[in-house]
Parts: structure tokens; C-alpha cells; sequence
């Protein structure tokens, strides 16, 4: 055997496990050869005012059943998008009508403890993002997910679009010469209406960094090692849920990651960021991704969740030129319902938990360096190139 490091060992060993993993569409545990997937929903919050449009529209859904702790807000989504059953507690979903996907829809801090109570009662799962609180946490999902003969995937979507594809494969084609480095980034004021968002395990690496670090992993692959600083810069906020509340997690953030071959790239986001295109980013015209190269640049144009273009500068003498302005099907909202389509068609989708869980390492090694100032090796990898 070859002088191999442990690094290149880890990641050795883990693409077998994805390899694995991938094969096991085939052996999904659906009832019979099924044209529609079975969904439940648990958090009938505003995100699920985004997802249940394009669910309701999907030929491969079936919405089967609503569910949120505030049991009014289940009956308005079940009303709105004729759901037949809701419910008020985790319990009773997963013992009422069956289904085969559960959307997990909460606020972030219940996203583990309900994706393995899902994955326990046999139910596959879409969570939105962090797939767990911590990454042991993810990991041991994944593993569970494995033993039952399940799947579980977590939001965000970015790898779908089809800028992100003609990025990738700029890259591959080395459009760009030699990569070194990159720079994304995404902000804006801070989401006003629940108190979880800037509870201890929220913050604004979970909520908005997931899909500037979703995005330049995928364009570069798996980081190895991040360091990192976050701070707070406002510490007390007043929501619609709670009133005025401490704010405990960081709503600021820059990370530094090295995909290995000299190749760094950094990240920025935060709930301090004045931003007059808003929350919905319509009209913002700007890149926020960029990524260097020996021979060329290129920047995507808006945000990666919605993007609409790739300017693409390999010339002195010749402007940039922008491509992929149409953004076909692609819309953030459509992972759930593409995870749907991939459950029916048993072909495995772009969207990889091993993805979700490498970016979860991330932002949990990115508080670690910010509190001890070191730099912080990660072992988890994922399937790249991803398109
Ligand atoms: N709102 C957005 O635009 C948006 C966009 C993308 C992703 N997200 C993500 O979606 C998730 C939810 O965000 P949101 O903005 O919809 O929050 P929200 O507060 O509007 O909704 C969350 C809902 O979950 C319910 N809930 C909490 N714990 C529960 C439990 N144990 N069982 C059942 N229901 C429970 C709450 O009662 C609430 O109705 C977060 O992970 C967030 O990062 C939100």
C-alpha cells in the first residue's frame, strides 16, 4: 500500500461509505413501486409558507399530514394546501396516517432530536438546515439512517442550480488555469420573527453561511482544515415569539477553509448586514460568489439560493461575459420536492447528506477556532465533484 496521510485515509474510507450509501436508493424501504411519495410536515412556520407551493405542485407528493406544537398553524397549512391529517406533537404524527418523507420544518435547535425519532419510526427524512445540532450528532443520524436501510437528506439546495453546474464545470475543464482562491458571502438584518434563530445553536452560520459553505465546498471540494472568528454584534433583539431577547448565538462570522492543493477560500455572513435588495434579495445584481483562478475569474451573479447569471473574465482586452442567465427550474424551495422525484425515480439526486453533514463539521470547527484562535483539522468528506 502507498504512503497514504491520515487525512487521505479518512477520506478514502469515507468515500467507500458513500459509494455504500449510494447504491441503497435501489433498496429503499417504500411500500410498493410508488408514482407519489407519502409527506408529513412537522413546523408550519414561515418556511413551510415557501416549501408547500412547490410541494402541492410536485406529480411525485402526496401530502399526507401537518404538524407543529402550535396546532393552529398545522390546521392553516393542512386548510391551505387540503392536507387531510394534523397533528400537535411528533408522537402522534408518527403514530397517525403513514408516510413515507418527513420535512423537517422547526426551528433548528429540534432539528436532530425529531430527524431520529423520524428515522426510528422508519420514516426517511428532509431536514432543513442543520441536519443535527452538532456534527457527532449528524453522524450518528447517517449511521442510523444506514442500519435501517433509510435515507436522510438536509437542506440547502444550491448544488441544483444550474449556475452552480456551469461553475463546476468551468473549473473541471480549468477555464480558470489553476484555482487558489474564492470569497462568497451573505447577509442581511436578521429574521424578526421567532427567538430561535439567535438562541444558543442557532446563529447565522446555520441560518445563512450553510449555503455560501454548501456552494464553495461544492465548487472546491471538502475542506480539510478552518479557522475562523464570529463575534456578536448585536447582543439583545426584540422578535414577534419572545419579546426582547439575549442574543447567545453568533450573528457574525468569517471563515477561512483550505480545500487542499493550495486552494483557500473564505466565507463571510451575518445578521448585521444592511442589504437594500432585503431579505427576498430581488434587483441585487452583485457577485457574491467569486472564485480566482491562474487564467480567469468568475462570479455568480445574485445570491447562490437564487442565482441568475455567471460572469466569466478570461481575457485582458475582453470584458467578462455573463452566461446562464435563465435559472431553468431551479428555486431554493425545491429540495424537498426534488428528494421526492429521486425517491420515485430511484436515481440518486445531487443533494448529499454527506454534504450537509461535511458543512455542519464546518461551522461547528469554525466556533471552535473562533474560541480557542486555532486552526481546526475536519475528517468528514462527501462525493466530489458533485455535478
Ligand atoms: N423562513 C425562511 O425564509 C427560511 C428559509 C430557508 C430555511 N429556513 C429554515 O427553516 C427552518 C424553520 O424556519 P422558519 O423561519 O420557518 O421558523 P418559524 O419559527 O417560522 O417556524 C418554525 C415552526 O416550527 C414549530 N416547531 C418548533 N418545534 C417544534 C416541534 N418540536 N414539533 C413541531 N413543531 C415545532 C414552531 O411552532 C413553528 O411554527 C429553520 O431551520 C430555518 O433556518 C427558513
Amino acid at each position: 500500500m502507498p504512503n497514504i496521510s491520515r487525512l487521505d485515509f479518512l477520506h478514502r474510507t469515507a468515500m467507500s461509505g458513500v459509494a455504500l450509501l449510494l447504491s441503497s436508493l435501489e433498496g429503499l424501504a417504500l411500500t410498493t413501486a410508488q408514482k407519489k411519495i407519502k409527506i408529513a410536515i412537522i413546523g408550519c412556520g414561515s418556511v413551510s409558507g415557501q416549501y408547500l407551493p412547490h410541494l402541492s405542485k410536485s406529480p411525485y407528493v402526496e401530502l399526507i399530514s401537518a404538524c407543529d406544537i402550535i396546532y393552529e398553524r398545522a390546521i392553516h397549512r393542512a386548510t391551505e394546501f387540503k392536507i387531510p391529517n394534523t397533528y400537535p406533537h411528533i408522537d402522534q404524527l408518527l403514530a397517525g396516517a403513514n408516510f413515507d418523507l418527513m420535512l423537517t420544518l422547526t426551528d433548528m435547535q429540534e432539528h436532530g432530536r425529531l430527524n431520529k425519532q423520524a428515522l426510528l419510526a422508519g420514516r426517511n427524512v428532509w431536514s432543513e438546515k442543520p441536519l443535527a445540532n452538532t456534527y457527532q450528532e449528524g453522524r450518528a443520524l447517517l449511521d442510523l439512517a444506514k442500519t435501517k436501510q433509510l435515507r436522510i437528506w438536509g437542506a440547502p439546495a444550491v448544488v441544483n442550480s444550474p449556475q452552480f453546474a456551469f461553475m463546476s464545470k468551468a473549473i473541471r475543464e480549468g477555464k480558470l488555469g489553476k484555482i487558489s482562491s474564492a470569497h462568497a458571502n451573505y447577509g442581511h438584518l436578521g429574521p424578526t420573527w421567532s427567538a430561535f434563530f439567535y438562541e444558543k445553536g442557532g446563529g447565522s452560520l446555520p441560518d445563512l453561511g450553510v449555503y455560501n459553505l454548501a456552494t464553495l465546498t461544492g465548487l472546491l471540494g471538502p475542506a480539510r482544515q478552518v479557522m475562523a472568528m464570529t463575534s456578536i454584534v448585536t447582543p439583545q433583539r426584540t422578535v414577534d415569539n419572545k419579546g426582547k431577547i439575549k442574543v447567545e448565538a453568533e450573528d457574525n462570522a468569517m471563515v477561512l477553509m483550505d480545500h487542499g492543493n493550495g486552494v483557500l477560500s473564505h466565507v463571510q455572513c451575518g445578521f448585521n448586514y444592511f442589504d437594500p435588495y432585503g431579505h427576498e434579495g430581488k434587483g441585487q445584481n452583485n457577485h457574491t460568489v467569486t472564485v480566482w483562478g491562474t487564467k480567469g475569474n468568475m462570479g455568480l451573479v445574485g445570491y447562490d439560493w437564487a442565482p441568475f447569471g455567471v460572469d466569466l473574465a478570461t481575457s485582458f482586452t475582453e470584458p467578462p461575459v455573463r452566461y446562464v442567465e435563465d435559472p431553468g427550474d431551479y428555486v431554493w424551495q425545491q429540495g424537498a420536492s426534488v428528494i421526492a422525484e429521486s425517491m420515485v425515480k430511484r436515481t440518486e439526486p445531487l443533494i448529499a447528506a454527506e454534504h450537509a453533514l461535511h458543512v455542519l463539521e464546518i461551522i461547528e470547527a469554525a466556533r471552535a477556532s473562533g474560541i480557542s484562535g486555532k486552526k481546526i483539522q475536519l475528517e468528514s468528506v462527501f462525493k466530489w465533484p458533485v455535478v
